[in-house]
């Protein structure tokens, strides 16, 4: 696992921005695996600037996004469909049929949405996968306890993970209680992976995530045993690298 500390947020999603920019540049018909979320919006926001210059198309590209949560409509404005077309698929030109996005409504026909985005991603290589870290340590909402030989699944949010994401909403109550995540066997799939964190409520899971102990109670500490990670953080999300003790 390759790590790169960088002075701050921009510069992380600078460099980040670049290694994606540079995979569509020798490959236009990638296939992106996408998070939504604070930490990927730098390099969102990198693609557009690209895609504007003309350094960049999106015209041959796919897209696969980690989650959704369960019971908003795609139209709401937390929802992570809106996200994705908000800081990213509008402002490109990626094609509405190239994008996936697991989406469950109805929590009855959630078992057999599972199984469709399973299938698809059974059937696909993602290039690159962007992801970000809960401070409890889940990728995608893998939340602490998920099997690493998980697949996409319906998954319960975590208090933590409720409050955390609580910002994007006007209260907790209106944080969905469940979402459907690409399980942790599918992430690990990507041939490369890039995480990206930022700011001091991130330094002691990525401390974890270099340090600690490799196993279910830790989601993220599964990319330890993939060949082809590098970890983008910033200074204060680095801080706590050294000399954690670990329970
Ligand atoms: C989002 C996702 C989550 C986030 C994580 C960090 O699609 O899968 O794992 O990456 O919760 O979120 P931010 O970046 O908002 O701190």
């Amino acid at each position: 696992m390759e790590i790169i500390i960088c002075k701050d947020y921009e510069e992380i999603s600078k460099k980040a921005g670049k290694e994606v920019i540079d995979l569509l540049k020798s490959k236009p018909a990638a296939t992106l695996g996408l998070a939504t979320g604070s930490s990927p919006i730098g390099i969102y926001n990198e693609l557009i600037r690209a895609y504007r210059e003309g350094e960049i198309t999106f015209e041959s590209v796919k897209s696969f996004n980690l989650d959704e949560y369960v019971g908003l409509d795609r139209n709401h404005p937390q929802s992570y469909y809106s996200f994705m077309h908000e800081h990213l698929f509008d402002k490109v030109n990626i094609k509405e049929e190239n994008i996936h996005i697991p989406y469950v409504f109805d929590l009855n026909k959630g078992f057999a949405a599972c199984k469709k985005y399973s299938k698809l991603l059974e059937n696909t290589e993602i290039d690159l996968q962007i992801l970000g870290i809960g401070s409890n340590g889940h990728i995608g909402f893998n939340e602490p306890g998920t099997p690493f030989t998980q697949r996409t699944f319906i998954v319960n949010l975590t208090d933590k993970t409720r409050q955390d994401n609580k910002r994007f909403f006007s209260s907790l109550e209106e944080v969905p209680t469940k979402a459907i995540t690409m399980g942790l066997v599918e992430i690990v799939q990507a041939k490369r992976i890039i995480l990206i964190a930022s700011g001091a409520p991130k330094a002691m899971a990525i401390a974890k995530l270099l340090n600690g102990p490799i196993g279910t109670k830790f989601p993220a500490s599964i990319l330890r045993s993939h060949p082809n990670v590098t970890i983008f953080v910033d200074k204060a999300a680095a801080s706590l690298i050294e000399g954690v003790i670990y329970e």
